[in-house]
């Protein structure tokens, strides 16, 4: 009798998609909902969380992370640092884009000019772990990257040998039919790492599921909807209150303040698959050249990577019932059907 009990309690662990999350969280935001999402639905075991520098520096979105697995009431040490800069971008680049190519609407950790101070009791070596994890268990990690790619890009980089042996990577980032919003025809998490997007575009991981800003632009957050969420008093929905009233977007300064939910949508995905309709598969990679273009998606010569994984790119969703799900699991509401 005692294996069955025991087998039972080991069963939601054996059903649970594994995954490793890669995030460049800030204070909150839709890094720091799509955690929430994630742990609130029970549906996942989270092996790590790795930073990335985007929003905010990788020190400071770890940092964040913490705070909000703390209000989760998740105590983890599986929270990893991993690439403090990306791979070629600079501050100064994007100065210069930013001078002679016309404006940059958000420059990220970029416009950082402080750090928080290093915390000794961090792990520093975020893309080992995310090799380590890998490796451990091929072919059943899902990674799930709502940031620059630069963790992802390294590790495929150190160990390409990984790439056939990850499940599947599903990520926020790119455009394809629309402008960017980072500078007029980049997205922020590929214009801030183009070289990190390329090569993780251009690689042989099996299946790539792609939630770029055709589909985020039919996702928006207005004022109504943001009271929606906030009218239910709870410590997350307090700091989400905080970061979406009063900082960004502020909603309170500026009521009629329109922000895609972005991150929420790859988890309302890997929650509610229904939800959403029939990507379009294609070959995509990332413009490169340091001109006005750098970390725009543009369609992938196939001569330059014959071993190219195709892109699954989400563009279509039935968004109120995806907007209920992202209240309910912020309200701490396990994913029932929603209404
Ligand atoms: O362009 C939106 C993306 O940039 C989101 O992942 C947001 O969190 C920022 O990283
Ligand atoms: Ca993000």
């Amino acid at each position: 009798m005692k294996i069955f009990a025991a087998l039972l309690m080991t069963l939601p662990l054996i059903s649970q998609q594994r995954l490793v999350l890669d995030t460049d969280c800030g204070f909150f935001g839709d890094d720091g909902a799509t955690l929430a999402m994630l742990v609130h639905s029970g549906k996942f075991r989270l092996e790590a969380i790795t930073t990335v520098s985007g929003n905010v520096s990788s020190q400071q979105a770890a940092q964040n992370v913490r705070d909000i697995l703390r209000l989760l009431g998740v105590t983890s040490r599986r929270v990893f640092l991993g690439a403090e800069l990306p791979l070629v971008h600079t501050a100064a680049m994007a100065e210069y884009a930013h001078q002679h190519w016309g404006p940059v609407a958000f420059r990220g950790a970029f416009a950082e000019h402080t750090r928080p101070a290093s915390n000794k009791t961090v792990n520093r070596d975020g893309v080992q772990e995310l090799i380590r994890i890998v490796e451990r268990a091929p072919n059943q990690i899902t990674i799930v990257a709502l940031g620059p790619l630069t963790n992802l890009a390294l590790a495929l980089r150190l160990r390409p040998e990984i790439a056939p042996k990850i499940r599947e990577l599903v990520f926020m980032g790119g455009q394809f039919h629309v402008p960017g919003n980072a500078s007029p025809q980049a997205e922020f998490n590929f214009w801030f790492d183009p070289e990190a997007a390329q090569i993780v575009l251009r690689s042989t991981i099996p299946k790539k599921v792609m939630f770029g800003l055709d589909i985020c632009n039919l996702a928006v957050l207005d004022r109504q909807r943001f009271e929606e969420i906030v009218k239910v008093k709870t410590p997350l929905t307090e700091r989400f209150r905080q970061d979406y009233g009063q900082r960004y977007p502020g909603f309170y300064q500026n009521p009629a303040a329109k922000v895609s939910v972005w991150d929420m949508l790859v988890a309302a995905w890997m929650i509610e698959p229904a939800y959403f309709g029939k990507p379009e598969t294609l070959y995509l990679d990332v413009d490169t050249r340091f001109a006005p273009g750098y970390g725009k998606v543009i369609e992938l010569d196939r001569r330059l990577a014959p071993d190219a994984t195709p892109v699954q790119m989400m563009n279509a969703l039935d968004y109120p019932q995806v907007f209920a799900l992202i209240r309910n699991c912020l309200q701490g509401g396990k994913p029932s059907r929603h209404r």
